[in-house]
């Protein structure tokens, strides 16, 4: 089932630069007091959202329960604690229903049935309730642009021109479409976005693989339909959807992304969404640089949209030692976004390289990107086996973005304790090395350092949800912002090159006293800025009110 992929962002976020090698930052750093009864509160919230740190899981590769070698929801809910002692608040679980897998489950075969690989229906309610009774939250993926071409949809829809569902795909008598295929031809997985189907004899049209169709939003009856999925889970306890390439629903000749008939849509299942409170949407946007168009009015669309300008891009500033398109980036979606928008930070996902590898190994790259994702104003998703540094993986079962979606890795023994059996797919590289047992003992491993970090975060509204400020700095080669709120304020500085480095930041009232609560390097506040000293790699944050 092996496919040959070549998305675009892939390739992007694939790349680095090269930067010599810079010295290891400072070991350990330290977190400030915890505040669990302030955590408790900004987590039970409505804004609950902006103050939680999101994990996403790829069920399938997260914890095996019966020794199938495939990881399932049971195994999940075991991890429960564990993901809550790491300062994990919500998971997003990719998709988990059944699948004749061409594209690891982004292919729903069957929208209201979980795929017996991962367990059943109560398993899945089992899930909901433990992380319920812990405080978390759990997301799922809704993938609305296509189905699977075994979903009966499909397979009723491509059976004759004038079936109830002849329409809910979309069809044509050529591989083009008039209103359709947005000026290109093509598909993201190949070549052609066209497949000619002998039963109708005409072409369907998949944005992704041939294995995928397209629905057709056009269609009244696939919005009734689609709606009715949300309501499904939502009604089963589920805390809202990470909506899969959501803006492409709908297509025009030559536009594809985010037409006005999609932000209907888009504004119509957020009513739904907004019928079970606290419930919330992320969306992904297709447009790698600009998810502005996805917050509407900042309260009708989207809560989250993930910030791909950074989380697919940062392998190139990090290459090149140059802060200015870090800064770029968010100064654009600071001045862009409405009130009540809110970013979804990431460095990773199941689509791109492992962090480990868009870092070309450097430890100290992989935590300075992680480090700016964890504080600037925005969610943070954790991508599962990130706060281990998990190598990649060279096996491909579906494509090579296999190699960013093996194994957890648990400890040291032979199914690493991801499984008793065979995985399904083979683990990531230096697995004997760098897995969880080994990595909690040892103070100065990546683990340590999420952990840390993820402390600093707890029970402090002012990371979710204060003013963020870029800083002038006078070098290029150093990203520095201000985060504040009524209560607090800190300055968060990362210098992008292995060379030691000093800067002004030249903003008045930058606070009242420096303290550096995390990484190394100083800060010297004054009258009308600070100097700050950075070591070669190294990061720090400054709380200065
Ligand atoms: C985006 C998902 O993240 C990716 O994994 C998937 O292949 C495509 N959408 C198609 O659903
Ligand atoms: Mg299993």
């Amino acid at each position: 089932m092996k496919r040959s992929f070549a998305a675009l962002w892939l390739a992007a976020a694939w790349a680095g630069g090269c930067g010599g090698d810079p010295p290891a930052a400072e070991p350990g750093g330290f977190a400030e007091k915890n505040w669990p009864a302030e955590a408790e509160a900004l987590l039970a919230g409505s804004d609950w959202y902006r103050h939680a740190v999101f994990y996403e899981v790829y069920v399938r590769s997260f914890q095996d329960s019966d020794g199938d070698g495939v990881g399932d929801l049971k195994g999940l809910e075991s991890r429960l604690d564990y993901l809550k002692e790491l300062g994990v608040d919500a998971l997003w679980l990719m998709p988990i229903l059944e699948t004749p897998f061409f594209d690891s489950g982004y292919d729903v075969a069957d929208y209201l049935a979980v795929n017996p690989d991962y367990g059943t229906e109560e398993d899945l309610e089992s899930l909901l309730d433990a992380a319920h009774a812990r405080g978390m939250r759990v997301i799922m993926d809704l993938v609305l642009n296509h189905t699977s071409a075994a979903h009966s949809w499909f397979v009723e829809s491509r059976a004759d021109r004038t079936n109830a569902k002849a329409d809910w795909y979309v069809w044509s008598d050529t591989p083009s479409h008039p209103d359709n295929g947005c000026g290109t031809q093509s598909g993201v997985f190949g070549d052609s976005a066209w497949e000619y189907d002998a039963g109708r004899g005409q072409y369907y049209f998949h944005r992704f693989y041939p294995e995928q169709p397209d629905l057709n939003y056009r269609s009244p009856a696939v919005v009734e339909a689609t709606l009715g999925v949300a309501r499904h889970w939502l009604d089963r306890g589920v805390d809202g959807f990470r909506c899969d390439v959501i803006g492409l629903l709908h297509e025009s000749a030559t536009e594809c992304e985010m037409l006005p008939a999609t932000v209907d849509y888009i504004r119509e299942l957020r009513a739904v969404v907004d019928e079970y409170p606290g419930s919330v949407l992320v969306a992904e946007p297709s447009k790698l640089t600009d998810a502005t168009a996805y917050f509407g009015d900042g309260a009708d669309m989207f809560h989250m949209a993930f910030h791909f300008g950074y989380g697919y891009f940062w392998g190139f500033p990090f290459g090149a030692g140059s802060a200015a398109p870090i800064t770029d980036t968010f100064a654009a979606s600071l001045e862009r976004f409405p009130v009540g928008a809110q970013d979804a930070l990431v460095i990773g996902s199941h689509d791109v390289a492992r962090a480990y590898a868009v870092a070309q190994g450097d430890d100290t790259r992989h935590r300075r990107a992680a480090w700016i994702q964890l504080t600037a104003r925005g969610t943070p998703y954790v991508y599962y086996g990130e706060e281990l540094a998990l190598r990649p993986g060279t096996d491909e079962v579906v494509d090579l973005r296999d190699t960013a979606r093996t194994p957890m890795l648990w400890d040291g023994t032979p199914g690493h304790g991801f499984t008793t059996g065979t995985p399904w797919l083979a683990f990531g590289a230096e697995a004997d090395t760098f897995h969880l047992a080994a990595e909690r003992e040892d103070p100065t491993s990546m683990w340590a350092f999420y952990r840390d970090l993820l402390r600093l975060r707890r029970g402090r509204a002012v990371w979710g949800t204060g003013e963020m400020e870029l800083l002038e700095t006078g070098t290029t080669t150093v990203f520095a912002f201000h985060r504040a709120d009524a209560f607090m304020a800190y300055v968060v500085a990362v210098n992008l090159t292995p060379d030691e480095v000093t800067a002004r930041l030249a903003r008045a009232d930058l606070g009242e006293r420096a303290e550096r609560v995390i990484g190394s390097g100083t800060l010297a506040l004054d009258a009308s800025g600070a100097d700050l000293v950075l070591p070669g790699a190294g990061a720090a944050v400054f709380r200065v009110r």
